[in-house]
């Protein structure tokens, strides 16, 4: 089929090159011009695991342009993948997608079925799907399906070729059919349903996560205080399959371009319904002070952070992404520097986008050593291999070692060895220091 794709972010880029894996005729545009220039090139333009593999691979079946209007006349499907920014209000931001929509509705003369991947909150397929019948050109006929996208970041290209479900929101025969053949070489379950609840499907189940992951860091806060241990608990509960051990992780907050906007956004939908959603409240609001919690443990030796020298290892929202959006490190480190502490940060691939955020403000360091040399303090927001793969001989670099790591990323029998104070999220703080060291 001859398929476009709108939008070359996470979604559209991996979805793009996904498809043409799966024999498919791509073009993927986008307004930003230098990322088609790159793009065109053979440079992917986000890091994504086997994603520069496939782009190679697959070349010959994927066109970039930026001239939308072109590439949607000559396609069966136009995928929006848009993204869909927070508003102030917590609202999402639509004109990205709407801007889309009316380039269709003034371009299309022949049948088309448009295909909203971007998160959308409920009811926008239906007004999309009015939006066109009443503004269509002559010869027109368009066919709107909702078809929300599960993949996470870091395992994207993955997620998209073995996903879990594929979410199919349509409410007309030709659309639906349409989509078997987009999806005929997944071998995955397909989920035939209304757009409401395709489009609900996406928002409940990323704010499921986004609640579970809270609601294990309330508990690994309330193990602290009662000589719990949160991995031996985590471990425990998810051996039960009603419960399931992903997503049990406790750390220093959620972050990245989903969770946090998609717990917004469900939450103002419910109020805007006078039906408030009480759970997901809580889950945003706990996800906030979770991400103060290393800052707050930290004061406990340290009423200011002045002067002192501070390593940060980690700076994306997770690891195998160099994504910052939301990242629980971009809430800490501001406040280090206002306090006037020297900051020495390394991750593996986020510098050059922390570089545009925090500019000159803070030193970029290339290796976790670097970082930590003649250190007062450090603090981990990111479980990268290479910061877990620390020994302590890296950290003995330090002037002191104090720890304080927002991603249980050491085991307590392997620190409690040395001579370190080590705090984490939901364990027995380490501390063999003497107090006059500190
Ligand atoms: C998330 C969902 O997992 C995807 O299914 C969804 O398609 C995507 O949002 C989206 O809406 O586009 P992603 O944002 O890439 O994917 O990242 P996750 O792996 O879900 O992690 C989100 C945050 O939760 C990270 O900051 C991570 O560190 C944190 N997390 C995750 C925990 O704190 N604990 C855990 O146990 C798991």
């Amino acid at each position: 089929m001859n398929l476009t794709i709108v939008g070359t972010g996470y979604v559209g880029l991996v979805t793009a090159v996904c498809f043409a894996e799966k024999g498919h005729n791509v073009t993927c545009v986008d307004v930003d011009e230098e990322k088609i220039e790159k793009l065109k090139h053979g440079v992917p333009t986000i890091f994504e695991e086997g994603l520069p593999e496939l782009m190679k691979k697959n070349f010959g079946r994927i066109n970039y342009t930026s001239d939308g209007k072109k590439a949607y006349t000559a396609s069966n499907c136009v995928f929006i993948c848009v993204g869909t920014p927070e508003k102030q209000d917590g609202s999402a931001n639509l004109k990205f997608v709407w801007n889309v929509v009316k380039d269709l509705a003034a371009t299309i003369k022949n049948n088309c079925v448009v295909v909203v991947k971007s998160t959308v909150p409920v009811g926008t397929n239906a007004k999309i799907s009015k939006y066109l019948a009443e503004h269509k050109q002559i010869g027109a006929e368009f066919y709107v399906v909702s078809n929300p996208e599960f993949l996470s970041q870091g395992s994207a290209v993955h997620d998209t070729l073995h996903a879990s479900r594929i979410v199919i929101g349509a409410d007309d025969d030709y659309a639906k059919r349409q989509m078997e053949a987009v999806y005929q070489n997944f071998d995955v379950p397909k989920v035939f349903v209304n757009p409401q609840s395709a489009e609900m499907i996406k928002y409940a189940s990323n704010d499921f996560l986004a609640l579970k992951i809270s609601y294990i860091n309330e508990i690994a806060n309330l193990c602290e205080l009662v000589g719990a241990d949160i991995s031996d608990v985590a471990k425990g509960m998810g051996f039960d399959k009603r419960i399931g051990e992903k997503f049990l992780q406790a750390g220093v907050g959620y972050g990245g371009s989903c969770f946090p906007k998609d717990t917004k956004a469900l939450h103002w939908m419910s109020a805007f319904y006078d039906k408030e959603l009480k759970t997901i409240k809580a889950a945003i609001e706990v996800n906030e002070q979770q991400k103060l919690l290393l800052i707050k443990k930290a004061r406990k030796y340290y009423d200011s952070f002045e002067n002192l020298k501070i390593a940060v290892l980690g700076v994306t929202f997770k690891p195998g992404t160099d994504d910052l959006r939301d990242a629980p490190s971009l809430v800490s480190i501001p406040i280090f520097l206002d306090d006037g502490a020297e900051v020495n940060v390394y991750d593996p691939i986020g510098e050059n986008n922390l570089k545009k955020i925090l500019k000159n403000k803070i030193t970029y360091c290339k290796t976790p050593q670097k970082a930590l040399t003649n250190a007062d303090l450090c603090f981990i927001f990111t479980e990268w291999a290479e910061i877990k793969n620390l020994k302590y001989a890296d950290f003995a670099l330090m002037k002191q070692v104090i720890i304080f790591d927002g991603r249980n990323c050491y085991d307590l029998h392997d620190v409690k060895k040395y001579p370190v104070i080590y705090e984490s999220i939901g364990r027995k703080t380490i501390n063999n220091l003497s107090d006059e060291n500190v």
